[in-house]
C-alpha cells in the first residue's frame, strides 16, 4: 500500500490531480491518497468551482498561502508544506505542471529524501523569462520519477542528462479529465446565458505576465482583438491578474464596445462548454493548446514559443506571437477556411487512460 500526497495549488493543477485521485481510490488495496492544496489560487472561481465540477472532495490539508511575490509565495509554500510531509511520511509526493506550488513542494521533498513524481515532466519552451520554464527545469532535475505527456518531453529530459530509467511516457492526464467531462459539460447553459450559438463566437484567455504586464504589448494584442471582434464576437473570461491590468491600462471600454465580452473566470464545465463550441480559440494558456488539439478546435497561441510543440505538429495549434497584424491575419484565415494549417491528429496516449498508467508506474518504480 502506497501512501501518496497529491499536491494541487493553482487552477491548471486541479484537472490533472482529479483523475489520479479517482484512480487511486478505485485501487484501495494499492493506494492511500490525500490531497494537499497550497492555496496559491484561492478565489472561489479559481479554485472551489473546480473541486465541485471535478467532484473532488475538499482537500485533506489546505495550506492557505495565497498571492505574493514569487520568492515569498514559493518560500511560504515550502514552510507550510514541510511539516505536513514530516507528519504524514508519504511514500510518494506527486506534483503536477509548472506552477510555483510544483517546484516548492518538490524541493521540500528532495531535501527530506521523500520520493517525488512529476506529472507533465520534460516540457520546455526554451524561454527562461517564463517563470514556468524555471519551475519545469528545476522540478525535473530533482524529481525521482518523470512522467511525460509526449515523446518530445522524453527527448528534452534525456538531453539534460536525466537517466532513462527515471522517465516514463504515460500520456496526458488532463485529457483524462477532458474526455470524462465533455458530455457532462453539455448540461451547462453558458452559451445561452451569454446569448451565443455554437460556432458563432471566439473564446479568448490571456494571463501570461509577458502578454499582460506591459502596456505596449497588451495594447497591441487588444488592437488585434478589436479588429477580430468586428467579424466575430469574442468571449473573454478574465483572469484576476489580467483584470487588474485592463483597469490599469484603461482598456475596458475599448474592448467591450468593440464586441469583446469580458466575463468572470468560469468553472471547468462552463468553460469546456464554451471552448468546445467555439469557431476559434485565442490563448496564451498551456492547457488550452492541448484541449483544443484533442477537440479539433482551431487555436491561435498568442506567444512566440510553446513548451507543447506536439499541439502544432499534430493538433490545431498555431503560434502567432503578439504582433497585431499577425494575429489578425491568422484569425481571418481561420474565419475564411474554418481551420488552421496545423494537423488534426490526437497525440499518442492522450486517450483518457493516463491516470491508470501513472498509478501503474508508481507501483512499479
Ligand atoms: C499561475 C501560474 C501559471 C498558471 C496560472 C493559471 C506560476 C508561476 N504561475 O499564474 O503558470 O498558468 O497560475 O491561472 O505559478 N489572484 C487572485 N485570486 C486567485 C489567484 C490569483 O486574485 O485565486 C491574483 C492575485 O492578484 C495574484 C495574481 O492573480 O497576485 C497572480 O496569481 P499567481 O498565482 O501569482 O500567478 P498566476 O498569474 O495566476
Amino acid at each position: 500500500m502506497l501512501k501518496v500526497i497529491l499536491v494541487a495549488g493553482a487552477r491548471p493543477n486541479f484537472m490533472k490531480v482529479a483523475p489520479i485521485y479517482a484512480e487511486m481510490n478505485r485501487r484501495p488495496d494499492e493506494f492511500e491518497p490525500m490531497i494537499v492544496h497550497t492555496g496559491q489560487h484561492y478565489d472561489a472561481a479559481m479554485s472551489d468551482a473546480f473541486f465541485d465540477d471535478l467532484k473532488m472532495p475538499r482537500p485533506d490539508i489546505y495550506l492557505g498561502v495565497g498571492s505574493a511575490s514569487h520568492a515569498v509565495q514559493t518560500a511560504m509554500i515550502m514552510t507550510e508544506f514541510e511539516p505536513v510531509v514530516l507528519e504524514h511520511q508519504p511514500d510518494w509526493v506527486v506534483v503536477v505542471g509548472d506552477v510555483n506550488s510544483t517546484i516548492a513542494c518538490a524541493l521540500v521533498c528532495a531535501k527530506l529524501g521523500i520520493r517525488v513524481a512529476h506529472i507533465e515532466a520534460g516540457l520546455r519552451s526554451r524561454d527562461r523569462t517564463m517563470p514556468e520554464e524555471i519551475n519545469r527545469i528545476l522540478t525535473d532535475s530533482i524529481s525521482d520519477l518523470l512522467l511525460t505527456t509526449s515523446q518530445d518531453a522524453d527527448e528534452n529530459l534525456a538531453a539534460e542528462g536525466i537517466p532513462a530509467e527515471k522517465i516514463r511516457f504515460v500520456g496526458n492526464v488532463m485529457i483524462d479529465s477532458l474526455l470524462e467531462h465533455i458530455q457532462i459539460s453539455g448540461s451547462s447553459t453558458i452559451r445561452e446565458d451569454i446569448g451565443l450559438t455554437e460556432n458563432n463566437y471566439a473564446v479568448l484567455t490571456l494571463h501570461r505576465p509577458s502578454n499582460v504586464d506591459e502596456q505596449e504589448t497588451f495594447s497591441g494584442i487588444a488592437d488585434a482583438l478589436i479588429e477580430i471582434a468586428n467579424k466575430l464576437p469574442i468571449v473573454f473570461p478574465v483572469h484576476p491578474r489580467t483584470r487588474a491590468k485592463i483597469e490599469e491600462f484603461d482598456l475596458k471600454d475599448k474592448l467591450s464596445s468593440a464586441g469583446v465580452m469580458m466575463v468572470e473566470p468560469l468553472g471547468y464545465l462552463d468553460f469546456m462548454r464554451l471552448y468546445s463550441g467555439a469557431r476559434l480559440v485565442l490563448t496564451d494558456s498551456g492547457g488550452l493548446q492541448e484541449e483544443t488539439a484533442v477537440l479539433g478546435i482551431p487555436c491561435l497561441t498568442l506567444r512566440n514559443n510553446t513548451e507543447r510543440p506536439i499541439t502544432i505538429e499534430m493538433g490545431t495549434n498555431v503560434l502567432v506571437g503578439t504582433d497585431r497584424d499577425k494575429i489578425v491575419d491568422a484569425a481571418m484565415k481561420v474565419l475564411n477556411s474554418g481551420t488552421t494549417d496545423a494537423g488534426t491528429k490526437i497525440p499518442p496516449l492522450w486517450d483518457g487512460k493516463a491516470a491508470e498508467r501513472i498509478c501503474d508506474e508508481l507501483l512499479r518504480f
